[in-house]
């Protein structure tokens, strides 16, 4: 695992914008995999305004995301789907963007294609990740065995409780969602993962330590070949 500590969240971004950037200048129709979350929105700030200015292309290049709440209509506020729209499809120029289905009748078939799709799509070659105040990445969430393929899954309470700034006060909150399991996560060749925050500071403690802790789905990163950890003063505590 490489760690890069950046001195704020704006030059974590930056480095995080300058990776991307690397893996398209190398291979313009490169998989880029990416996630929601307040931990990337300044990467995707980063990488939306260098596009504007001629910077970088993403032409060639198509994306996956890593999860979806279930069930979620796409045009929800709330959705990933609008959410990626919103802070990054919209703003950039990829030749194809997909997320899980939310709105799928049947979850399990959906997961199988999803996975399928990334497959086809020959496996992502650099993938963003943020780390939940649990560990969890995607919605891997806590648990005694992990999932391998894509799947549906039932968030925990921490989790419900941490994205409820998100929702309105008596909103309906999701409580399951379909996420990418460790295979398609595993499989991608490069994996960056964000971190920032004191809030944060705990859980990358733990990761730091290098043990594999179980109840800490991000201490599984510990055993992929190209993990890059990048993360600013206040996530290191
Ligand atoms: P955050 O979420 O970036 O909003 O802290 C990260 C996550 O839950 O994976």
């Amino acid at each position: 695992m490489n760690t890069l500590i950046c001195d704020s969240y704006e030059d974590m971004s930056r480095v995080a914008a300058d990776m991307v950037g690397e893996q398209l200048a190398g291979k313009p129709g490169s998989v880029l995999g990416f996630a929601t979350g307040s931990t990337p929105l300044g990467l995707y700030g980063e990488l939306a305004r260098r596009y504007r200015d001629g910077k970088i292309d993403f032409s060639k290049a198509r994306s996956f995301n890593l999860d979806e709440y279930y069930p979620m209509k796409k045009d929800h506020p709330q959705s990933y789907s609008h959410f990626m729209e919103e802070n990054l499809f919209s703003k950039i120029n990829l030749a194809s963007t997909d997320l899980p289905d939310g709105e799928a009748a049947d979850p399990e078939a959906e997961c199988a294609a999803y996975d399928r799709k990334i497959e086809a799509a020959g496996g992502i070659d650099l993938q963003v990740l943020g780390i939940g105040l649990n560990g969890h990445i995607g919605f891997n969430e806590p648990s005694k065995s992990y999932s391998m393929p894509t799947y549906l899954t039932k968030l925990t309470k921490s989790t419900i409780a941490a994205n409820s700034r998100f929702f309105a006060e008596g909103e309906a909150q999701p409580t399951t969602a379909l996420t990418m399991g460790f295979a398609a996560i595993f499989a991608a060749r490069s994996i960056m993962l964000l971190i920032n925050g004191s809030n944060k500071s705990a859980i990358a403690k733990k990761l730091f330590e290098g043990k594999i802790h179980t109840d800490v789905p991000a201490c599984l990163l510990l055993l992929h070949p190209d993990v890059t950890v990048i993360l600013d003063r206040d996530a290191l505590g």
